[in-house]
């Protein structure tokens, strides 16, 4: 299973290459000692976003107020993203990313993009899961590393991704006024739902 993931990787860096649209930067797969360096530190940020936003999420509906949990999401996802970010001194930048996103703030650069294909493709042909993903890039000031950590949903998170049919009237409302474009929902538990990407320096 390692060795055929192990190919599949390699085969997809190629693939990479050959799309990349960009001519300025180059992505390529980081070196064994750069895996070793890059994957604690992505690994750290990544999970501490997951817990810190988790934790707010759920401190907000403990009142079991949807709307005041969403505001909270609203307000305060982008900044809590930011403050986890400035802990870590080689930590760049910060995200998450999806193609169906609520925030137009969370949607793919072309770069992000490559990697949620990346994920795409695993799961639809082996169904694997793949723990992380790393993209060395290259440009003219030099190179760093994007950290790639797969979000999946729960049960919670269904009130405000689930489906139309099963959400609550009061917050498909409130989430058709503030997100007129709304992509994120539709979603089961389990389901792959996107990306946190820590961009790291080299
Ligand atoms: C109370 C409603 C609510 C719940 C519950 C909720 N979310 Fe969200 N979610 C939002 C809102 C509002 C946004 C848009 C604001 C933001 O976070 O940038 C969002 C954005 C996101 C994003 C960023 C991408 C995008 O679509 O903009 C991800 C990833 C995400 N949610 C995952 C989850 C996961 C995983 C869970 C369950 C653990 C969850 N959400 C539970 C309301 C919710």
């Amino acid at each position: 299973m390692m060795c055929k993931s192990g190919l599949f990787i390699s085969l997809f860096f190629i693939f990479l290459i050959s799309c990349n649209t960009n001519p300025d930067i180059r992505i390529s797969e980081p070196s064994m000692v750069e895996i070793e360096r890059i994957h604690p530190v992505g690994e750290t940020v990544a999970k501490d976003l997951m817990l810190t936003l988790q934790k707010e999420l759920q401190a907000a509906l403990a009142g079991g107020n949807f709307r005041q949990a969403i505001k909270i999401c609203e307000r305060k996802a982008i900044p809590i993203t930011i403050t986890v970010a400035q802990r870590e001194y080689s930590v760049t930048d910060l995200k998450r990313v999806t193609r169906k996103y609520r925030n137009p703030a969370n949607a793919p650069d072309s770069v992000e993009l490559l990697a949620l294909e990346y994920f795409d493709e695993l799961f639809a042909r082996q169904n694997d899961r793949p723990d992380n993903f790393i993209q060395k890039i290259t440009g003219k000031d030099g190179s760093y590393f994007n950290y790639y950590k797969p979000i999946y949903t729960n049960g919670l998170c269904l009130s405000c991704h689930g489906p139309n049919t099963q959400m609550d009237q009061e917050v498909l409302h409130i989430l058709d006024s503030l997100y007129p474009g709304d992509m994120a929902r539709g979603y089961n538990a389990g389901d792959f739902r996107g990306l946190i990407k820590v961009q790291i320096r080299d």
